[in-house]
Parts: structure tokens; sequence; C-alpha cells
């Protein structure tokens, strides 16, 4: 696999010996870089609910790490008693978000192996393969993000303008980043890019998340109101876009931050193409299509209060509010998607299927 990357960031999350996950509370950036220490599975439930640490693969591992912390700090004295324990922690966090599905495949893999080594009868054994697993995990996705982020490099050519949207990056996984991660690769190569960066209504996750991430790399951006970027397509300003994906259906439709469909039938109108970047972590096989994706909608306040810190509305007083998450582009606006496993084309059925571990 590839070696760590001279990346300018901090960890997002990581195990600390002695039973501790340490996250970047991300609601404190850009402002401030805030670490938050969290040593039970509710703890790091109430980390993912206000987005302390967001974005799909950070999600999986954060969850991971959650069912690592239930095992580690258990008094359970039987296998059977530590399994029923897990079981409940899985239930604590599956509930937190529901749209980004590799929160659910690393509770999946984590009670996989909770099983399995349950089998012996061993508590020691089930709390070390437990822990043992969020930390693979977590050590994969940096992996995989910097596989996904070579291959992706190869659809950028030298002195292209890459509009993005969110935040898929270092941030929004264990390091490195799927969007953010081929805008990484390709600058790594020495290639000379610019990136238009979304701000991201409604949580600014592009204000204040992915143009953090590029000043600490030091790769040139501008941050541009959502509405903007037509017309930088309609001047010629943009080379292609590159998004992440919370969940991608088996026919290439691609669930991601709300705004991302726009994004995409933009650049479909202007003969821009548009990539999706994700790790096979991300494509829910199980679903034929982006209709089946559960979408999630968040409170209102969101949408009338402008920032994360601040208590002044700038909406008309009880007006009705519409605020989901996610929307869902369909595949045939995709131009490829972009994985640790190399590069899908259309017709995306095939071309995840071949791709499918
Ligand atoms: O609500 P968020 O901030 O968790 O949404 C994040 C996104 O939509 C990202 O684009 C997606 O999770 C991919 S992250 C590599």
């Amino acid at each position: 696999m590839n070696q760590k990357r001279d990346t300018k960031m901090p960890a997002t999350i990581e195990w600390l010996e002695g039973g501790t996950v340490r996250l970047i509370d991300q609601t404190q950036l850009p402002q401030t870089l805030v670490f938050e220490d969290c040593t039970t599975h509710e703890h790091i439930a109430d980390a993912i609910r206000p987005l302390k640490i967001r974005g799909a693969p950070a999600i999986g591992c954060a969850a991971a790490f959650g069912m690592a912390l239930c095992a580690y700090h258990s008094r359970a004295n039987t296998a059977d008693a530590l399994l029923a324990e897990l079981e409940k922690a899985r239930e604590c966090l599956a509930a937190t978000r529901p749209t980004a599905v590799n929160l659910f495949w690393a509770l999946e893999r984590v009670m996989a192996v909770a099983q399995k080594a349950a089998e012996s009868g061993d508590v020691a054994h089930v709390v070390q393969a437990v822990v043992a697993e969020a930390k693979e995990i977590t050590e994969d996705d940096y992996a995989r993000c910097v596989a996904m982020g070579d291959h992706g490099a190869e659809l950028i050519p030298e002195g292209t303008n890459v509009l993005t949207h969110c935040n898929a990056g270092a941030l929004a996984t264990a390091g490195y980043g799927t969007a953010l991660g081929v805008i990484r690769s390709a600058h790594l190569q020495g290639k000379k890019i610019h990136v238009w960066v979304d701000e991201t209504r409604p949580l600014l996750q592009g204000a204040r998340l992915t143009a953090w991430e590029m000043a600490q790399e030091g790769i040139p951006a501008t941050l541009i109101c959502d509405n903007t970027a037509a017309s930088l397509m309609a001047q010629g300003k943009i080379g292609c876009a590159v998004v992440g994906a919370d969940r991608i259906a088996a026919n290439g439709d691609v669930a991601n931050k709300i705004g991302t469909y726009g994004v995409a039938a933009l650049c479909d109108m202007h003969g821009i193409p548009f990539y999706v970047a994700a790790p096979i972590s991300t494509v829910d096989y199980s679903l034929s299509s982006g209709a089946e994706i559960p979408i999630e909608q968040r409170s209102p306040e969101e949408v009338t209060h402008l920032g994360l810190q601040t208590d002044e509305s700038v909406a008309a007083a009880g007006v009705e509010i519409y605020n989901a998450a996610f929307d869902v582009t369909p595949a045939r606006l995709v131009a490829a998607i972009i994985t640790d496993r190399g590069v899908a084309r259309p017709p995306y059925e095939e071309g995840l299927a071949a791709l499918r571990e």
C-alpha cells in the first residue's frame, strides 16, 4: 500500500494508548484548532451529530473507534456480555446520521470481527480484535485516499481550475481526502492547479474547512459563493469539478452535500467533466438507484442562522424551512467515479461491479 504523504494536516481522528480517541472539533475551524478527547461511544455519537467530526469516511472511522471505546472500557466478564454491549453501542452510533453508508459499513465490519473473536469465549481477545479492527479501518482509509488521489490526478490536466463543493478533504477522512486527495496528488505531482471552493451553505464546509485545508497545503484556491459557479463556467474558468460522496448506488447515482446536483447539472450544460471521488466503501451495492438513499434532514436553525456560533437569525420569523443535508446526482451527469481501486466510467452498473471487493 501507499506510504504516508507529507500533508500539513494534523490527524483528523486517532486512537491514543489507554483508551482515548482524539478528534479535531471541526465546528471550531477555521478560527481555532481544538482537539476533543472521547472515552465513550456516546461521546463519539455526540461528536458525529453536530458535525464535530464529519465527512463519510471520517464518520466511519469515528464509529469504528466508538465501538473500540465500548469494548476497551467494558467490564463485561463474558464474551457474550461484551457482544451485547457492543450491539447497544452499534445501535447508538448507527442512529447518528443516516446518509453516509461508511458509518454502517464500519459498524458491520467491527461487529463481524467481534462475533468471530467471541467464538473463543475470551473477553480480552474480543477487546483486542475490536480495537485492532478500528485502527485498521482508519489506517486503511488513509491508504485508500492516497491511492484514489493518485488515480484521480491522472484526470486533472496541468493548469486546470478545479471546482469543488463541501469538504471532501483530510478532515472528512482519516487524512488526505477523496476529492481533495485528487487535488493534493495533482499538486504533489507538480501540476499547477487552482481550486474554486464553493462556500457550501448552510454549514459552510467549503469556506471553513476546504479553504483552510488548501491554505495549510499551499494550494492556490479562491472561495466563491455557491451561486457563482455558473458564471465562472460560462466564462470558461472552470476546467472540471471534483466532489466526494456520502453514498453511491450500484447504478452510479451519487448522494453528496446539498448543492452537488446543481454543480453537476451546470457542468453538463457547459460540457465540463464532473468527477466523483470516493472509496469503494462508499458504494452501497444493495441499492439499485439513488432514489433509495436515505437523505438526512437537519435543523431549521442551520439555515436561519449564518455560521455555527451565532444566535442571530437572518430569516423572517416563522418562515418554513427545508434543510436536506444531501442531494442525489443522477449517474448520467457523472463523467467518472474515482475510487481507490481504479476509475469507473459509465455504464456504472458494470464499472462499479468490476471494482467490487
Ligand atoms: O454533512 P457533512 O459535512 O458530513 O457532508 C460531507 C460531504 O457531503 C462530503 O462531500 C462527503 O461526505 C464526502 S467526504 C470525503
